[in-house]
């Protein structure tokens, strides 16, 4: 019988450094492009995708994220009174069924792979999604969604990829290719930050991934790699060390790394510019800034 992919987890316990002194009390996947927090991106693209159950892997101080999916009948009950409609169907599309989404705690930050670990129990036996809401991902057809529609076909763990120049590969998961079929890549093995000029390819692994329950019982080892950390594509390397298939998958869309500053900074005018109430205002001050660099040159 052919599996399906309902179930997705959603790491978010990380410290958030790169974004300090902000993450001191805000978590990151909060922290918003134009209007709309990290996560929302994220739910909305594992929606589409088919995905019926929500698993946060959070950690202390990120109470904010589990009050931003709640119902806020008060608030909603304001806007009714003024008459702001559309305000209150932007509200209510955030809200998430009770049962739909469920929390675990991550009590260290031991690594994205014990994160995806602490959730073992609510996926079982299930192939599952893994979304990092810091990799926004705008596409025509989400990212997400297309890789479901691969694992239809494969029904083998496929992992989001995309070429990084050579010397930003030992930032990166790292595929090594054995068959380049276009969109889809079988691979020999997976190389989490290799060594600069030691990277198998330039293939790199982004915060998408559709993964077999194999991969959950590999991170029982709690095995540490590249920078002390329990890495997720050791895991997923050592399933295919035993003969599980593992796909790279080059999805069509723009990544935005909103881990980063300069990603996250990207991202903001990116989304800025598709929204027709900001885009002539943000133009008209992008050309005024780049004229006035011209003219001080
Ligand atoms: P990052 O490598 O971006 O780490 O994690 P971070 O802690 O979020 O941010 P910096 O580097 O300190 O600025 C990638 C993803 O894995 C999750 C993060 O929340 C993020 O979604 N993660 C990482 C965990 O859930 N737990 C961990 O122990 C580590």
């Amino acid at each position: 019988m052919r599996k399906v992919v309902t179930k997705a987890i959603f790491p978010v316990a990380g410290l958030g450094t790169r974004f300090l002194p902000a993450t001191k009390s805000v978590p990151k996947e909060i922290m918003t492009l134009v209007d709309r927090p990290l996560v929302q991106y994220a739910i909305d693209e594992a929606r589409a995708a088919g995905i019926k159950e929500f698993i946060f892997v959070t950690s202390r101080g990120k109470g904010a994220l589990e009050d931003y999916f709640d119902n806020a009948p008060q608030l909603e009950q304001e806007l009714r009174k003024k008459g702001k409609d559309e305000l209150l169907e932007v509200l209510k599309s955030t809200n998430m069924d009770s049962g739909e989404i469920a929390y675990m705690r991550q009590h260290k930050p031991l690594g994205l792979g014990h994160a995806v670990w602490c959730a073992r129990r609510l996926i079982a036996n299930e192939p599952f999604a893994v979304i990092l809401p810091d990799d926004v991902i705008a596409a025509e057809k989400p990212c997400l969604q297309q890789m479901v529609e691969a694992f239809q076909e494969t029904q083998s763990n496929i992992v989001a990829a995309m070429e990084v120049p050579d010397d930003q590969a030992s930032a990166y998961g790292v595929l090594d290719v054995k068959e380049d079929m276009g969109s889809i890549v079988s691979t020999n093995g997976l190389v989490e930050k290799p060594k600069p000029g030691e990277a198998p390819s330039n293939l790199a692994v982004i915060g998408r991934y559709i993964l077999t329950p194999s991969v959950l019982q590999k991170l029982n080892k709690k095995r540490s790699g590249a920078g002390g950390e329990i890495q997720l594509t050791d895991a997923i390397a050592d399933v295919l060390r035993d003969g599980e298939d593992v796909y790279g998958y080059r999805f069509e869309g723009q990544r935005f790394d909103c881990g980063s500053k300069a990603g996250f900074l990207r991202a903001t005018v990116a989304f800025a510019l598709e929204r027709e109430e900001l885009r002539d205002d943000l133009w008209s001050y992008i050309n005024d800034i780049v004229h006035a660099d011209k003219a001080a040159q």
